[in-house]
């Protein structure tokens, strides 16, 4: 794709948001917008310059959230979704494996019906049906970086603290390094639209997850396996989530352990 008039990021202060500044900036005119600059769930700010695309990457993300406030994450991810379209020009929507029941043992495929179980799943689906033929539409999972929370980050902290830390084992998906995700969009751009699954290499469960990260840091801290029901949390998630491309031509991202690896690089640089 040609982009000389550049790129317009939203959510540009999250995870994904700073992952894709950083990769599209050393050669092509970044917009990055944070929540601040453009609130998604209003119209967009009267003289943004037209662009060659915009990359979504503002969402609702706390899934326990959404739960108890379903209108509010729908104003977001599909509100939101709907403002960006105003823009006019081609979009990347991000979504996600919980538009997936996990009810299958097998990689989820593009053409995999989805049946999402929680309202943060909900909302994201009906994101990519506002989003339509026209948009490249990205499912991607459990995402770590540099900027922001996640999982990593907060076993790393509580790895610091404790001796132990309890963590689901019944819950399989691929972790996802937003620096190789964000690369992976650099060679969609130069594909059709449509959905694509886009996900780290390999997968494992939350446990084997925290585990590695401990391994990778050196921190000598017990990873006790639980179940998620012993957590009582108020969103469902699916069991299995493991995606994977059907397209021939999708790009392929590293697995999971060189995206940890990656990731605590960046982390500790
Ligand atoms: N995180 C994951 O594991 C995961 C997995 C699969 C798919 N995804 C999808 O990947 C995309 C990026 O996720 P992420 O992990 O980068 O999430 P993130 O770190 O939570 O970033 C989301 C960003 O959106 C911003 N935002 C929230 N409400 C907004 C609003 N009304 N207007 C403008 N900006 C708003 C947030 O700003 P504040 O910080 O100010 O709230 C934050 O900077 C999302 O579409 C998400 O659904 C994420």
């Amino acid at each position: 794709m040609d982009l000389s008039r550049g790129i317009l990021v939203t959510g540009a202060g999250g995870q994904l948001g700073a992952a894709l500044c950083a990769e599209f900036q050393p050669d092509a005119r970044v917009i990055p917008l944070t929540r601040k600059e453009w609130d998604v769930t209003l119209p967009p700010p009267a003289g943004l310059p037209e662009v060659d695309v915009v990359l979504h990457a503002a969402a609702w993300t706390d899934v326990d959230g959404a739960e108890a406030s379903p209108q509010d994450a729908a104003a977001v991810n599909v509100g939101g979704t709907q403002h960006v379209l105003e823009l006019g020009a081609p979009v990347v929507l991000f979504s996600t494996d919980y538009v997936f029941d996990g009810h299958k043992r097998e990689p989820y495929g593009e053409s995999d019906a989805p049946n999402p179980l929680s309202v943060y799943g909900r909302t994201k689906l009906q994101a990519e049906a506002v989003a339509g033929e026209d948009a490249w539409i990205v499912r991607t999972s459990w995402l770590h970086g540099w900027a922001g929370t996640n999982f990593v980050r907060t076993m790393l902290r509580l790895g610091a603290e404790r001796d132990e830390v309890s963590v689901v084992d019944d819950q399989r998906g691929s972790p996802t390094y937003v620096g190789h995700l964000a690369a992976a969009v650099r060679e969609l751009l130069d594909l059709p639209q449509g959905r694509w699954h886009l996900s780290g290499g390999g997968d494992c469960t939350w446990a084997d997850f925290a585990e590695a990260t401990f391994e990778t840091a050196g921190i000598d801290c017990h990873v006790r396996r639980i179940a998620t029901a012993e957590l009582d949390r108020p969103a469902p998630r699916p069991a299995y989530s493991v995606l994977r491309s059907e397209r021939a031509d999708a790009p392929e991202l590293p697995h999971w352990r060189d995206g940890l690896r990656a990731s605590m690089e960046r982390l500790s640089g």
